[in-house]
């Protein structure tokens, strides 16, 4: 049995309002913890907030757009003036815009390395002070990473290509005081893939030996184990949640 217990433990949690983000905040508040939401839809995740705590004990909801290294700077400030320090750090913001290589304009390259890319660096570069031992951080990734985008998707994926060499090169860094690991999702159901599902969702499913397409909560069990004492010897890596869609390393 997997001991997810992450009793007063303190977590900052970025894109809190999407698909994946709300399943891990009720994932890790149902465990214990005390959640800090940051989102730029804030009104969404004030509303998970109060979902979660209609108290607001023990969450935060902050709005926070995640290109700005000053917002990066009010989040860990708000959740350290609010709960006095951090266990971990799930950067989850990510944007996924249509748009083919050959006529991508410089600014559409930049939003998504941007928001995807040093958004990541940001919160994690801020985090890392206040971070207890013992704690951890855990990116999200993507099969995209892995084994490509799909097609008008090359600066998503380069992005997420981006993050699994941040999560292992700073794994080395911050051992043996604190854990980095990646989840990298595959196609999960959620507003982020609503378009691709729409126009290549039988390719996708066609693809995928589980037959389905997987769950926030899904993602969420699995970022919920990397926090806990549970992956105490686990650092570096990139657990796969999808299906079977891609089964390299
Ligand atoms: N859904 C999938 O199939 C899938 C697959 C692989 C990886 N992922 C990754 O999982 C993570 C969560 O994705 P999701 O499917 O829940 O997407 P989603 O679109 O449902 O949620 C993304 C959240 O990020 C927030 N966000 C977007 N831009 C932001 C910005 N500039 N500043 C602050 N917040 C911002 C949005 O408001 C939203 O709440 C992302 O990192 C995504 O790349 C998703």
């Amino acid at each position: 049995m997997i001991d997810n217990n992450l009793q007063n433990q303190v977590v900052i949690l970025t894109g809190a309002a999407g698909g994946i983000g709300s399943a891990i905040a009720r994932k890790l508040h149902r465990s214990g913890a005390r959640v800090v939401l940051a989102d730029f839809n804030v009104e969404s995740a004030s509303k998970l907030a109060s979902s979660l705590d209609p108290q607001g004990d023990t969450v935060l909801a902050i709005g926070y757009e995640a290109s700005s290294s000053s917002d990066a700077d009010a989040v860990v400030s708000a959740c350290i003036s609010r709960f006095g320090h951090i266990d971990h750090v799930i950067p989850a913001a990510a944007i996924y815009e249509d748009q083919p290589l050959a006529t991508m304009t410089d600014e559409q390259w930049r939003r998504t390395m941007a928001i995807n890319l040093d958004g990541v660096f940001f919160i994690c570069r801020q985090s890392i002070p206040h971070i207890r031992s013992g704690g951890s951080i855990v990116t999200i990734a993507s099969s995209a990473a892995h084994e490509g985008s799909s097609s008008g998707h090359v600066h998503y994926g380069t992005s997420k290509g981006g993050i699994l060499g941040f999560t292992k090169s700073l794994a080395r860094e911050l051992a043996p005081n604190i854990r980095v690991n990646a989840v990298s999702p595959g196609t999960i159901d959620t507003p982020m893939v609503q378009e691709l599902l729409r126009q290549e969702g039988d390719k996708w499913l066609s693809g995928t030996p589980l037959g389905r397409f997987g769950s926030g909560e899904e993602v969420a069990n699995v970022v919920a184990f990397l926090c806990s004492d549970a992956s105490s010897y686990i650092t570096g890596s990139a657990l796969h949640v999808n299906g079977g869609l891609y089964m390299g390393g």
